[in-house]
């Protein structure tokens, strides 16, 4: 629908769009890469203009206390850190890699900006990892100090492949939500001397981080949350496993791992530079999404829980995009650190290593 021009008017006289935003976009990528993904980056800046958000790129070299990382992705999140110190308290800013192109343009934000947890994070689609590369944040102490010890990590990085920041951030999660087996993880960690060419003993590290967190949940800590949103629920995914489809109504908005600039001007768009998306092969209804969730879903169990019983149980939930979060205190819940003795044994068998949602060694009584 086209709105009449005085409508237009009414609204850019409105306080809403008069004030400045307090919803950022924030693409951070070197030069190199902010010109191979540029058709990507091109799709976020035009789905920023329609919603009203502000529209960042930053190349990282911005801010000369985030220099000496001198890994990239570790900078990134240093100098997102130091980029909110500028802006507004009620800032939020949606933060992405470069391979990441707007399927759903149609629909905003709000159901992650009102959720309002000051870190809000996800699980990847078919990797046992939390995603590194997007993430939400709230221009809060919290979530700024979040970012900087996630940088900080640059310095106890092992000698061998952790994977960079994504190695990184299941540390730095499990500090910050303080559960138990810290101690566990990190040596796992610490201990990291293999190459890329032998990934065993990073993804056993990754089984401790994650046998330590249990089920996405949206932990409220003393001085500030941190939402972990289950796969799919989050406002980016991995889109090559729903078929590069995307829906008005339910579903992820972003596609991430779209590396292929012919993918963004061939696929996804018909226009870009008017900002005009290719609909017949990007957008589905509702319940179409749905089926190819609730199929993927089902195709995995070692990434969805199966069944209808729990809160985040595929048959439950994945065909309408609701397999929420957990709340703080709800039961299957791993323990925080208390001034008593750890609890924590990693647990590491067939059943545990078969999943990555938590389920099996949180079970509810
Ligand atoms: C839109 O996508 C369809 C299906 O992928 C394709 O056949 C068509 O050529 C595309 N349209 C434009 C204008 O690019």
């Amino acid at each position: 629908m086209k709105w009449p021009l005085f409508l237009l008017g009414a609204l850019v006289g409105s306080n809403k769009l008069r004030s400045a935003p307090t919803v950022g976009v924030i693409v951070v990528g070197d030069p190199a890469f902010q010109r191979r993904y540029e058709v990507q980056i091109k799709s976020i800046r035009c789905y920023a203009d329609r919603h009203g958000y502000e529209m960042t790129v930053l190349a990282a070299s911005e801010f000369p206390e985030c220099k000496r990382f001198l890994d990239f992705f570790f900078r990134k999140h240093c100098t997102v850190s130091k980029f909110l110190e500028t802006k507004p308290s009620e800032y939020t800013a949606a933060v992405f890699d470069g391979d990441v192109v707007v399927a759903a343009p149609n629909r905003g934000l709000d159901k992650w900006i009102n959720h309002g947890a000051d870190i809000q994070l996800y699980n990847r689609c078919l990797f046992h990892e939390i995603m590194a590369g997007n993430y939400m944040v709230r221009n809060t102490a919290f979530a700024r100090d979040f970012l900087m010890r996630w940088a900080l990590y640059y310095d106890r990085k092992p000698q061998g492949f952790s994977s960079s920041d994504n190695g990184a951030i299941q540390l730095v999660v499990m500090e910050t939500i303080k559960v138990e087996g810290f101690d566990t993880c990190y040596d796992m960690y610490r201990k990291l001397t293999e190459s890329v060419t032998n990934l065993k003993p990073y993804w056993d590290y990754v089984h401790c981080t994650k046998e330590a967190i249990g089920p996405a949940r949206a932990w409220k800590m003393e001085g500030g949350s941190l939402t972990m949103w289950p796969r799919l629920e989050f406002f980016a995914a991995d889109g090559v496993f729903l078929n590069r489809w995307a829906s008005d109504e339910v579903g992820p908005i972003m596609h991430h791992g779209v590396k292929d600039p012919n993918d963004v001007t061939s696929f996804y768009y018909k226009d870009l530079d008017k900002c005009e998306l290719n609909r017949s092969s990007v957008i589905r209804s509702a319940e179409q999404l749905g089926e190819t969730a609730l199929h993927l879903a089902q195709s995995y169990p070692e990434y969805f829980p199966a069944g209808r019983s729990c809160k985040q149980c595929a048959e439950h939930c994945m065909k309408s995009f609701s397999c929420e979060p957990l709340e703080d205190a709800e039961q299957p819940r791993p323990r925080q650190v208390s001034s008593g003795p750890s609890t924590f044994v990693l647990e590491d068998s067939p059943e545990s290593r078969r999943h990555s949602w938590g389920w099996s060694r949180w079970q509810v009584k």
